[in-house]
């Protein structure tokens, strides 16, 4: 069976999670679940990045030991998974044992290879973003990353960066598709064309972070603590990422605004430290918030429990993946959400659902068996549901989730369209024969479309297959044959219809 390894980005612990953190994580607990059907041995990590500067003035601000602050927002975020229905496999803290030990092996591997020297740094440092900046890259006076710069001076151990120009350049032609999507890989190039400078990899100006090794009055710069922990998580350094085959597949997703470092600075640190360089960074977009990105700083967050209290996880799952088209940036709107729900969640695919199934109940004993032939319009039918179906797959593997989802709405109208069209109603008095080929027919194409859309939706797809009688492990199973005959005993609704002048919207008011 094939490994792959998928990674989302650890958030700051500077702030409680917002819609913004949860679009990472859901978009990579979609993707994993879309492997897993596929047959992948799936190993999904999140976790949090606890260290730097940032932090430990957020924790003197509140007052709090940098350890208890980050103990307390990390809980934020590792409670935030069962709400959002994320399955991943392990979750890291940068403050566990586990993740120091690794970052000071990895330190010194690169020590060993002679990639860090000690010098001297000065520069415009955002700290929002963990990143030195030199004066022509500030924009306005701020850090092209949007925050405040300072600038400072700073003994510090550097890293031999500009020796991986050419290596890394060799690499990227050699992998066209190691950053994804190519407009980012365009972006990085160019950057990497201004040429690289070395990189100053520890900070003496606090001491919230991981020791460096036999230099303790310096701490390893956030970033190379961060990055590390995709190998930490992988066992690093008792495991050997070398043979490791779920090394050579991992996938690390993140934001448009972090690629840099994980496209260049990191496959640059494991190509130092001799370790094979991961298969994929994928980026994504921003939520926006009247034009914003969303951002604590900025006091324009939405709380995704909220949402997943009041609407279902699923709902919130499948808005996010289905609004924004996947690597550009979208805006976040109640009003969106409610109309895309209602639209599609609702009316198309609940209500098909629900009238089908209890057609069934009511009017064919609960069961429906395989017909023996097609009509001319059933095979029009299935032909155009499976035609939706089949390209959907690809669409998955290239991140194309909203034209995904737009794929299986598109199936489902054709759905209510051949129902309306067949009226199994006005059958029921004329040709009862014909009214359970049709709803066989129905019942099949829900459930493949249902199939595609569990990873997305999977607490309304079990329930979908519990209906039809067919356990959740069996359906999602590739080689899973569709029995000939579907029992269904009780109609459960799925996504009931959001009536604005009824729901109460006042847990939204304080975001
Ligand atoms: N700690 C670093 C990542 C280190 S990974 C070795 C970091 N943390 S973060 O908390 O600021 O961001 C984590 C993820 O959340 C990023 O992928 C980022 O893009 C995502 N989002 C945070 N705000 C976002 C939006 N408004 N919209 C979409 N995603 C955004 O960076």
């Amino acid at each position: 069976m094939r490994s792959t390894y998928i990674t989302t980005p650890i958030y700051y612990v500077n702030a409680k999670p917002h819609i913004g953190h949860a679009y990472t994580t859901i978009v990579c607990d979609v993707f994993s679940r879309f492997c897993r059907m596929l047959g992948s041995d799936v190993f999904f990590t999140t976790g949090t990045d606890e260290h730097g500067k940032k932090i430990e003035q957020s924790a003197n601000n509140a007052g709090i030991a940098p350890q208890l602050f980050t103990d307390s927002i990390s809980k934020l975020f590792r409670d935030l998974l069962p709400f959002l229905n994320v399955t991943n496999d392990d979750f890291i803290r940068t403050t566990e044992r586990r993740h120091k030990d690794a970052v000071a092996h990895f330190w010194n591997r690169l020590k060993e290879s002679g990639y860090l020297y000690l010098g001297e740094y000065s520069g415009w440092y955002d700290m929002r973003n963990e990143a030195y900046f030199s004066e022509d890259e500030l924009v306005d006076g701020k850090s092209p990353l949007g925050g405040e710069a300072l600038y400072m001076t700073e003994k510090c151990y550097f890293f031999r960066l500009s020796d991986f120009q050419d290596r890394l350049l060799d690499f990227y032609e050699k992998n066209p598709s190691f950053i994804f999507p190519s407009q980012r890989r365009n972006e990085v190039i160019s950057f990497m064309s201004r040429g690289l400078n070395d990189l100053a990899v520890s900070r003496t100006t606090f001491t919230w972070g991981i020791p460096v090794p036999d230099d303790p009055g310096h701490v390893i710069y956030v970033w190379l603590d961060a990055l590390t922990n995709y190998l930490t998580l992988n066992g690093y350094p008792n495991n050997d990422q070398s043979s490791s085959e779920r090394w050579r597949n991992v996938i690390h997703f993140v934001g448009k605004e972090i690629v840099r470092f994980h496209a260049v600075y990191w496959p640059a640190f494991l190509m130092a430290a001799k370790l094979p360089l991961p298969k994929q960074i994928v980026s994504h977009g921003w939520w926006l918030s009247e034009g914003e990105k969303m951002s604590k700083s900025l006091g324009n967050v939405q709380d995704p429990i909220k949402y997943c209290k009041l609407f279902g996880s699923d709902a919130l799952r499948y808005y996010l993946l289905r609004e924004l088209s996947f690597g550009e940036d979208g805006n976040f709107s109640l009003s969106g959400f409610i109309n895309r729900y209602n639209s599609i969640l609702a009316n198309a695919y609940g209500n098909l659902c629900n009238r089908v199934f209890s057609f069934v109940v009511k009017s064919c004993d609960n069961k429906v068996e395989r017909p023996r032939d097609l009509t001319g319009d059933d095979q029009l039918f299935v032909t155009a549901v499976d035609a939706d179906l089949k390209g959907s797959s690809s669409l998955f593997q290239r991140y194309a989730f909203s034209k995904y989802l737009e794929k299986l709405e598109h199936a489902i109208s054709l759905a209510n369209q051949y129902v309306d069209f067949q009226k199994p109603w006005a059958l029921k008095t004329s040709d009862q024969g014909r009214m359970r080929d049709v709803l066989f027919l129905a019942v099949e194409q829900i459930y493949k479309i249902t199939r595609l859309f569990y990873p997305v939706i999977p607490i309304c797809a079990e329930k979908v297959f519990t209906q039809l009688g067919i356990p959740m492990d069996k359906a999602i199973a590739t080689d899973y044959a569709l029995p000939d005959e579907f029992h269904i005993d009780v109609v459960e609704s799925l996504f009931p219809r959001i009536d604005q002048s009824t729901t109460n919207f006042d847990v939204f008011a304080d975001d």
